[in-house]
């Protein structure tokens, strides 16, 4: 039997992450309508959230075409009436499960993304149902130097071969994650954008020269899609996910504003420390998560994330359940936090913070109007 809900935001038990219903609606809208101008279409990424009640705001109520990090995810969503589904992470020989193929001959449009010619030779070499064929996205590297097959690589002309060849799959086109777009200089940030876009087209117009056509040309990230360049508006589709939420992060990344944010995490004053000068909170690393910030951010030490409502605090260090947070400069006026009183965190990476909860508190202003439950595993 559901739990009835904590009445307001201050009823909650902490520590827990609590998402602001109002500020999510826009942030989704915001990127529905972006799309819908640029004449792009949207296939969101559903990693930050993982909830049912996400996905159906960033696609509108349509519940068609996602894309996930996990299978785990794939099969949620599937389970949960979703349909155009993306499986956005490498196929392998060793990751072709029972699962992937029952998943593959359940959905209409459930589509693989492979990033080599191995990961394409283990797909084609496993059979599906009668009349079912596997449906293939070729993940591009356009230099983040993730994953995906380097856009200037050999190997893609080998791929592109291999693709002609079969007669089982379906080839959709190309995908991009630019997740170098994470920087919080604008110049560079759009000629990483520009950069990415040119060597995708680059790859679109060798493999049509080899007589290989992409219906789609996908790319993006929350960065680039919050913030697009012009050239974008080519793409076919992009697939941003962390706008849901957006985080810390992001506004260092000029993606948002601190108003933007959606989520933050509830937690309780535990302890004043003044021999040590910090403040602890019920907030360690397993409610906040423990994402470093990535070199581009390096000016902003690990965890560093603002208060809301009190830029003199900082957090900077955590233990398993406990937060310690210092004051951003002087001392620390201990009579403006008593113990047993709450403070709401930033996330730092909105992503990383909310794998570590099992359930979000979603609220209206102060009042809890839902609870979203996540998926979770792989
Ligand atoms: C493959 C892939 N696509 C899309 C995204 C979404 O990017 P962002 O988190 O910047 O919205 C990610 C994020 O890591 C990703 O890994």
């Amino acid at each position: 039997m559901e739990d009835s809900l904590p009445a307001s935001i201050f009823d909650v038990e902490t520590p827990c992450l609590l998402v602001d219903i109002d500020i999510v609606k826009k942030n989704c809208q915001t990127m529905i309508d972006r799309c819908k101008t640029m004449g792009v279409e949207l296939r969101p990424h559903m990693k930050t959230h993982k909830t049912v009640e996400g996905a159906e705001l960033m696609t509108n109520g349509t519940k068609r075409k996602i894309v996930v990090s996990t299978l785990d995810e794939a099969i949620f969503f599937a389970d949960n009436g979703f349909e155009d589904i993306l499986w956005g992470s490498p196929i392998v020989p060793g990751r072709i499960s029972k699962r992937l193929i029952n998943l593959c001959n359940k959905l209409e449009e459930f589509h693989v993304m492979v990033a080599t010619l191995v990961g394409l030779e283990a797909i084609l070499a496993t059979p599906l149902n009668e009349g079912k064929k596997w449906s293939v996205f070729l993940e591009i590297d356009c230099g983040y130097g993730r994953t995906g097959c380097c856009w200037n690589s050999e190997e893609i002309i080998s791929i592109c071969e291999k693709i002609k060849q079969s007669n089982n799959m379906i080839f959709q086109g190309l995908y991009t994650h630019c997740g170098n777009s994470y920087s919080p200089d604008i110049e560079t940030k759009n000629s990483i954008q520009q950069t990415t876009f040119d060597r995708l087209i680059d790859v679109k117009s060798k493999l049509s020269g080899l007589g290989l056509e992409c219906k789609t040309v996908g790319c993006g990230s929350t960065p680039s899609c919050s913030k697009p360049i012009e050239c974008l508006s080519n793409l076919t589709e992009m697939h941003p996910g962390n706008y849901i939420f957006y985080d810390y992060m992001q506004v260092l990344a000029n993606s948002c504003d601190f108003e933007d944010i959606a989520c933050k995490v509830a937690t309780t004053v535990v302890d004043h420390k003044p021999e040590v000068q910090t403040l602890v909170v019920d907030c360690g690393w397993t409610a906040f998560g423990l994402d470093a910030p990535h070199d581009q951010f390096k000016d902003a030490p690990l965890g560093q994330a603002p208060i809301v409502d009190h830029p003199e605090l900082r957090m900077f260090s955590m233990t398993q359940e406990l937060g310690k947070l210092k004051a951003a400069e002087g001392e620390i006026d201990y009579s403006k936090y008593p113990l047993g009183s709450r403070l709401y965190l930033y996330p730092w990476h909105s992503c990383c913070t909310t794998c570590a909860h099992p359930f979000y508190y979603v609220h209206s202003g102060e009042k809890i109007v839902g609870k979203w439950r996540t998926t979770r595993g792989w």
